[in-house]
């Protein structure tokens, strides 16, 4: 499955900032019964790479990958963890070229029409556009649309469950990323049902 075929299973990648295996499975759990199967795990905490493989382990019917990736060493090590994809909120050269080498399906992070540009010469289409709320939001994606039309955005950064549907009905975006699917409080508290409920709310968002 490549990048676009994973971003496909499902409307919202939930961002997940996790501290413990014990709360990383039931909470890869619950998110995948309400129908959101695709996780992405940022490198943000001492146990990242802990929880990345205890959810490639223990929850099968989750497409887990890695978030926060920024360099070619961190690539290399959520791959050995069982990632089964990596995001970086932006890209640099040697990260983009040890990506395609690895054969890890790779969402980079764009801000810019040039980084955009110079990723999709680089053979990437299908691209994080982050941080998308403070970066131009809805406006942003339509204004490329036009000049930028081969290519396909994963919005994230400020995106709520309030302003997704607006994203997902653009063209030329595939899926949003978020972490609202799983609030603080409801991870501190072990709320598992309310992180399945949000995540069935998520899935049901319809995409153009
Ligand atoms: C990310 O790393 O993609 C973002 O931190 C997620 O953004 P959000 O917390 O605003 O959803």
């Amino acid at each position: 499955m490549d990048m676009a075929a994973i971003a496909a299973l499902a409307p919202v990648i939930p961002v997940l900032t996790v501290e413990s295996r014990e709360i990383a499975v039931p909470l890869a759990r619950a998110l995948v019964k309400g129908g959101l199967s695709v996780l992405e795990v940022t490198l943000r905490t001492g146990a990242a790479l802990e929880c990345l493989k205890a959810i490639a382990e223990e929850v099968p019917e989750a497409v887990v990958g890695a978030g926060t990736v920024l360099n070619p060493d961190q690539l290399d090590r959520v791959q050995r963890a069982g990632a089964r994809f990596a995001v970086s909120p932006g890209c640099t050269r040697e990260l983009g070229l040890a990506a395609r080498s690895s054969g890890l399906p790779f969402l980079p992070g764009v801000q810019t029409v040039s980084e955009a540009m110079t990723l999709a010469e680089q053979g990437f289409r299908f691209l994080k556009f982050f941080p998308a709320d403070a970066a131009g939001g809805l406006t942003w994606l339509k204004a490329v649309s036009a000049p930028l039309a081969d290519l396909r955005f994963c919005p994230t950064g400020g995106i709520t469950p309030e302003t997704a549907p607006a994203y997902l009905a653009l063209p030329n975006v595939a899926c949003v990323g978020g972490s609202w699917v799983a609030p603080r409080g409801a991870v501190a508290t072990g709320d598992w049902q309310s992180a399945e409920r949000l995540a069935a709310t998520a899935s049901a968002l319809k995409r153009r």
